[in-house]
């Protein structure tokens, strides 16, 4: 059947088992093998999560899928060859980075994102959408993860790749990444029916922070028991395993989680300093905001009476504040 071809991922086993081969068995993969050591990624994480390299060479994969028959145009499709600008000449798409094989859902691989050795730009090269890869709709590591999930009725949400393996080793073995981009609502909805809650663990830099929030209410929207952890300014969960370790992570970050509301009110006093009088005002104008979509209502009492308590205000008043500017949204 013709509709099928598009979606046939044979060309992805063989170049992730190719790959794979490159970075533990061959010279070649030597460097690659070398870095994720030293990055503390060992070879039976390598193994699960079937890491691998891509050869600095233009044309070693496209050989080897032209030796097993594979059509070209469908590969080029697929991402795994691109068209070289100048003379139209097809060419492996990723050279000299470390492979990371996203799979769908069940464990087949649908994609990569591929990771310069070499300090080339992109940082990260991911494959681009096609009729077999559809970013919006993968996680990375879900298919590692599902059992865990499932188990703790719970998931850990990270920005990157590495920071899924490492907390994979750390114990923490119910991590996710979204693919570099904006977390989407099929992504929120496919995590929602394997599970009811989620913990986001975005990078501390503020980017992630800001990311953490938007992901936070795609999450909310879809159902999600949403929970927020804070990592150190400079740090992402990676460096944080590695600097202080599996258990302090455990502990002191995905313990720590924060519900979404208090982790949206931290954010919130972050760029405020609350002894000021304007600073302050415009706190609990914006806090008393992002409560009014909070569904239950004894959820919005509670976080009324600990603002009510921090600023000795009265709840009447805040309650009053409250529904002005609930009327202005409309
Ligand atoms: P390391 O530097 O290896 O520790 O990676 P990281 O995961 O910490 O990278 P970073 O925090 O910069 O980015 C988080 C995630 O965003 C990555 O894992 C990628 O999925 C994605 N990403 C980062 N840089 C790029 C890029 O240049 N292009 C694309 N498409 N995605 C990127
Ligand atoms: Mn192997
Ligand atoms: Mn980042
Ligand atoms: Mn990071
Ligand atoms: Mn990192």
């Amino acid at each position: 059947k013709n509709d099928e071809l598009p979606s046939q991922n044979e060309g992805h086993e063989l170049a992730a088992r190719f790959y794979h081969h490159v970075l533990m068995n061959t010279e070649q993969g030597k460097q690659a093998y070398d870095y994720l050591e030293a990055r503390g990624v060992t070879a039976e994480l390598m193994e699960r999560f079937q890491l691998g390299f891509s050869p600095d060479q233009p044309e070693v994969l496209k050989g080897l899928l032209d030796k097993r028959g594979f059509d070209f145009d469908q590969m080029n499709e697929q991402g795994l060859l691109y068209r070289t600008e100048s003379t139209g000449e097809l060419r492996d798409r990723f050279r000299n980075r470390i492979m990371f094989p996203i799979r769908d859902l069940r464990g087949r691989t649908v994609g990569f994102g591929g990771r310069t050795l070499g300090g080339a730009e992109p940082k990260y090269l991911n494959s681009p959408d096609s009729p077999l890869f559809h970013k919006n709709e993968l996680l990375y590591g879900f298919d590692v993860a599902r059992k865990a999930v499932r188990r703790e009725n719970a998931a850990v949400l990270f920005e990157g790749y590495a920071d899924v393996i490492a907390a994979h080793k750390a114990g923490v073995d119910n991590g996710m990444a979204s693919l570099g981009t904006s977390l989407t609502d099929r992504q929120a909805q496919i995590i929602r029916r394997n599970t009811e809650r989620i913990i986001i663990c975005y990078d501390g830099d503020n980017a992630g922070q800001d990311a953490a929030w938007r992901a936070g209410e795609v999450l909310e929207k879809q159902g999600l028991n949403v929970e927020a952890a804070m990592l150190p300014a400079q740090t992402d969960p990676d460096d944080y395993i590695q600097m202080y370790g599996p258990d302090r992570f455990q502990k002191e970050i995905i313990e720590m989680a924060l519900p979404f509301m208090s982790f949206k009110m931290q954010a919130l006093k972050k760029d405020k300093n609350l002894q000021d009088e304007g600073d302050k005002l415009r706190y609990i104008e914006e806090v008393l905001k992002e409560m009014t979509a909070l569904s239950r209502a004894v959820e919005r009492d509670f976080y009324l009476r600990q603002v009510a308590d921090e600023f000795s205000l009265s709840l009447d008043a805040l309650k009053q504040e409250q529904y002005r500017i609930f009327k202005e949204q409309g």
